[in-house]
Parts: structure tokens; C-alpha cells; sequence
């Protein structure tokens, strides 16, 4: 059957990824194949996920490039030699420009972990998200899977998902609860998606 080549990228433990891996192989996923893994930094455990599944992987240290257009440019190269239909940022820590995105409409899609626009943007990654939501004192926050263009977490939503804030939450046990209810699900289901309407789209 013809999948959709996918490019998973990472900057850190990878837990998105190894859902993305476990929906592979489960068949959640069942029009996209995970073809590589790109970290932009070479301790990230994301990496040895992806060895442990025998997924290629590749690191573009960022620190290495002196400019952001060098950083782009390599990652474009490897999106290249792959042959990659789909970019998914999975805990991907790095904002890319105009010059990258819209090189790929629809073809990028990032999971954020709150319900977008509440605490996203510049700035809101990560713990932060979830710091920025119990400070504010939010009862709701949640997962958003979105397409990426040049504003930051401003893309199209895919998928959303709610997730209830107990009064004895820190940022840690909201985070987790958050991947574990939301991000580790609507991120397979999205990323389906969108390899089907790639896979449709090259069979015409
Ligand atoms: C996830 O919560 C992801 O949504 C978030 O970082 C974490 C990465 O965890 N991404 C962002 O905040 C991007 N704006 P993981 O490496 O275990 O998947």
C-alpha cells in the first residue's frame, strides 16, 4: 500500500514519538510510515527510540549553524534525501521560519499541549505551557494538534482534546496527564489523517 514518507522531529525524551511508533505498529497509523527521526539536539532520548525501533535518525545541531537560514537549510536537505511527504514536530523546541514553512503547506504539523490560542505562541513550550495554565487558574486546558505556518502555534487546528485541571496540580502532574489523555492520542489520530489525504492526493 503507499504511505505517506514521514519525518518525525525531536528535541527531547520523545514521548510523542514513541506514540507516533507505537500507533505504527498497532495500525492506528496505517497511510504514513515514520522514515526518519531529526533531532536538533544529540542527547535527546527521542533518539534512541527511534534506534531501539530501527527508525533512522539524523541530528542537526542548531548551536552548530550561525544562522537560522543554515539550520533551515540543512534540515531541508535531509527532508530531501528522505523523500518526506510529512513534517510532524513532536516536542520539537526549535521555531522555524516563513522561508521553511511555507515551503511545506499543510505538509507540517506540531502537537501543542494546551487548547490553542490559550498559552501558545513564542515563549509557551513545554513546562511553561502548563505553568502559564495553573497560574491563570484555568479548569480546562488540554492538546492541540495544528498545521504549522509562519506564526508560531497560529496554523489551522486539526484535532483538539480537553483535559480537566485538578486543584492539587503542579506543572509536572498537569504535563503528564496531559500527554498521557490528550497529546499521546489526538498526535496518531491527526497524523493519520493527514497521510491519508497525502496518500489519496498521490494516487489520483
Ligand atoms: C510535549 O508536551 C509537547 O506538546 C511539547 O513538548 C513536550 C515534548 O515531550 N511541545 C511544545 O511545547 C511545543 N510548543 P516529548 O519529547 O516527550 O514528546
Amino acid at each position: 500500500m503507499l504511505k505517506a514518507r514521514i519525518a518525525v522531529l525531536v528535541s527531547g525524551g520523545g514521548t510523542n514519538l514513541q506514540a507516533l511508533i507505537d500507533a505504527q505498529n498497532s495500525g492506528i497509523i496505517k497511510h504514513g510510515e515514520i522514515s526518519v527521526v531529526i533531532s536538533n539536539n544529540a542527547d535527546a532520548f527521542a533518539l534512541t527510540r527511534a534506534y531501539n525501533s530501527g527508525i533512522p535518525r539524523e541530528v542537526v545541531p542548531k548551536a552548530k549553524f550561525n544562522s537560522q537560514q543554515k539550520f533551515e537549510k540543512e534540515l531541508i536537505e535531509l527532508i530531501e534525501k528522505y523523500n518526506i511527504d510529512l513534517i510532524v514536530l513532536a516536542g520539537f523546541m526549535c521555531i522555524l521560519s516563513k522561508d521553511f514553512t511555507s515551503r511545506f503547506p499543510k505538509r507540517i504539523i506540531n502537537v501543542h499541549p494546551s487548547l490553542i490560542p490559550a498559552f501558545c505562541g513564542k515563549g509557551f513550550y513545554g513546562l511553561k505551557v502548563h505553568e502559564a495554565a495553573l497560574k491563570y487558574g484555568v479548569k480546562v486546558t488540554g492538546a492541540t494538534v495544528h498545521f504549522v505556518n509562519e506564526i508560531p502555534d497560529g496554523g489551522e487546528i486539526i484535532l483538539q482534546k480537553p483535559v480537566n485541571i485538578c486543584r492539587s496540580d503542579t506543572p509536572e502532574s498537569l504535563q503528564q496527564r496531559v500527554m498521557r489523555i490528550a497529546e499521546w492520542k489526538i498526535l496518531p489520530k491527526a497524523v493519520e489523517m493527514v497521510s491519508f489525504d497525502i496518500v489519496k492526493g498521490k494516487s489520483i
